[in-house]
């Protein structure tokens, strides 16, 4: 899949600078969900190896996080290491292990600069405690922040998350705590890793593959979908404005009618 050509810095300034005066900051999303897909492709097409193409994309994530903050984005999501990654070959599980650790060492003192407050989506249990305890910092150190969210989707697919939460319920059910009449989508909802965020307006998907891969399956129900064939490693801020620039033109009815309210039946 070809990549665009990097743009000298200056001409991708003035682009980005062009496209934020278009962006309304009225209608930003609330919520921007990114799979952040290619980076193996990226290092296959430049004769490196695969795990080159994470240490990228670990670059390319600094820089979306900075450019969704500036521009006012509340939540970030992005789908990191998913539970269908385990079939990977063991070094690169490994180093995509390490690169959390590497990008939460480097980088967590410029999130707490900018107010970043980290969340993780997904089942941490199975991590070595090392690593577990680098996220632990990182969650406890930022947990006041207010600024932004970035919620890292880590170990984490979304029919299992959907499974723990109806396993969840059905134990406060048998305890008597829940009446199953009771159970509706928000309490589903709350259940969910995503409890207390929006759910997504955007979701971009990177590298030109067009589907979801398990990911935040109940929450992006009436997300707008925008895809890309650029590689992660390769995504910057020119295309995260383009891709909010392209969210607001978007017409959502959420299943109802444009236009003015629609006259009540009697
Ligand atoms: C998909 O590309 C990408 C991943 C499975 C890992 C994403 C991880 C990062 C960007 C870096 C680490 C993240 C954090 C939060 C520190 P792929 O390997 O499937 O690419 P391919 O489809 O071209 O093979």
């Amino acid at each position: 899949m070809p990549t665009r050509r990097e743009a000298p810095s200056s001409t991708k300034d003035a682009e980005y600078q062009r496209l934020v005066q278009l962006i309304e900051p009225a209608r930003l999303p609330r919520h921007v969900a990114i799979i952040m897909d290619g980076n193996g492709r990226w290092a296959r097409e430049r004769g490196l190896p695969r795990v080159a193409g994470h240490r990228a994309g670990v670059e390319a994530l600094r820089g979306v996080v900075r450019t969704a903050g500036e521009l006012g984005v509340p939540v970030l999501t992005v789908y990191a290491f998913s539970t269908e990654n385990w079939k990977r070959p063991r070094h690169e599980i490994d180093a995509l292990m390490n690169l959390i650790v590497e990008y939460l060492r480097k980088y967590l003192d410029e999130l707490c600069s900018n107010q970043v407050h980290i969340r993780v989506l997904g089942d941490l249990d199975p991590l070595p405690a090392p690593i577990r305890r680098q996220v632990d910092l990182a969650l406890e150190r930022t947990r006041d922040h207010r600024r932004m969210t970035l919620a890292v989707a880590w170990n984490y697919g979304g029919r299992a998350d959907i499974v723990k939460a109806v396993r969840q319920l059905a134990r406060e059910v048998a305890a008597g705590r829940v009446d199953p009449e009771a159970i509706d989508e928000a309490c589903l909802g709350r259940h969910l890793d995503t409890a207390g965020l929006p759910d997504p307006d955007l979701l971009i998907r990177c590298s030109g593959e067009l589907r979801i891969s398990n990911f935040l399956l109940w929450e992006l129900a009436y997300t707008e979908l925008w895809f890309t064939p650029v590689y992660w490693p390769d995504f910057d801020r020119v295309h995260l404005a383009e891709a909010i620039l392209e969210y607001q033109r978007r017409r959502r009815r959420f299943g109802g009618l444009e236009g003015p309210d629609p006259v009540v039946p009697c």
